[in-house]
Order: C-alpha cells, then sequence, then structure tokens
C-alpha cells in the first residue's frame, strides 16, 4: 500500500463467516461448529489513488488461493475531515505538499 500511496488504513480484529459458515471442529471429543471466524478486516479510503490499484495490491498481499482469503468490498465514503488542518474532501487525505 506503501509503494501505491494509499495514505492511511485502518485495522480491526473481526469475527466472520462466508459461503462455508465457519467450519467444524472437535473440542474434547465433541463436535463443533464454529459459525464464526477470526479475521482481520482492514479499511483503506483513496481518493487520488485508484480503487483498481488498492484491489490489485491488495490481492497480491493476500491471495494464496484458498477458501477464506476474504473479500474485499467497494463502496463510497461521502467526506473525509481532517481534524488538524479541517481540510474535507481529498486535501483531508493528502500530506503537505
Ligand atoms: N457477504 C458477506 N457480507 C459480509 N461479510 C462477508 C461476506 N462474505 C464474506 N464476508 C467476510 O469475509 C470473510 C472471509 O470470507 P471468505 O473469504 O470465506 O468468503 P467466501 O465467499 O466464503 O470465499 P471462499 O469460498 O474463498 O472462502 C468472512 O469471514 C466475513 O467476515
Ligand atoms: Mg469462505
Amino acid at each position: 500500500m506503501n509503494a501505491i500511496e494509499v495514505t492511511g488504513m485502518t485495522v480491526t480484529q473481526v469475527l466472520g463467516y462466508g459461503i462455508q459458515k465457519g467450519k467444524t471442529e472437535y473440542y474434547r471429543g465433541v463436535e463443533m461448529t464454529m459459525n464464526l471466524l477470526p479475521k482481520i478486516q482492514v479499511d483503506i479510503v483513496v481518493s487520488k489513488v485508484p480503487v483498481a490499484a488498492v484491489i490489485q495490491a491488495a490481492r497480491q498481499a493476500i491471495y494464496t488461493r484458498h477458501i477464506g482469503d476474504g473479500k474485499i468490498f467497494v463502496y463510497d465514503v461521502e467526506d473525509v475531515v481532517k481534524i488538524r488542518t479541517g481540510e474535507s474532501g481529498v486535501d483531508a487525505l493528502q500530506g503537505e505538499e
């Protein structure tokens, strides 16, 4: 992400499931279905950096070809305000030039 000049990210430990609906495991001989598996959620907001570049970089970093590699959700963010300077929109995402 540094290489494509992404200026920030948020990383959160989350629980989730996809198509496989978690997985079945044995605990003390008892079959247990874990419906929610620990996952990492990464939020990246960009303006100048193309979304396609972020998707490509993320896939390059994460892809193992195995199930559970994760998903990338793309959606619009209405605005960003940088508290220190009061800048909004694209200016709020850039460092001082
Ligand atoms: N439809 C969805 N809505 C919200 N979150 C989802 C959705 N699908 C997957 N996730 C989140 O992404 C995580 C990883 O999903 P996962 O990679 O297992 O998706 P998948 O569709 O099952 O693909 P695969 O078959 O490669 O495993 C889930 O644990 C969940 O947190
Ligand atoms: Mg899955």
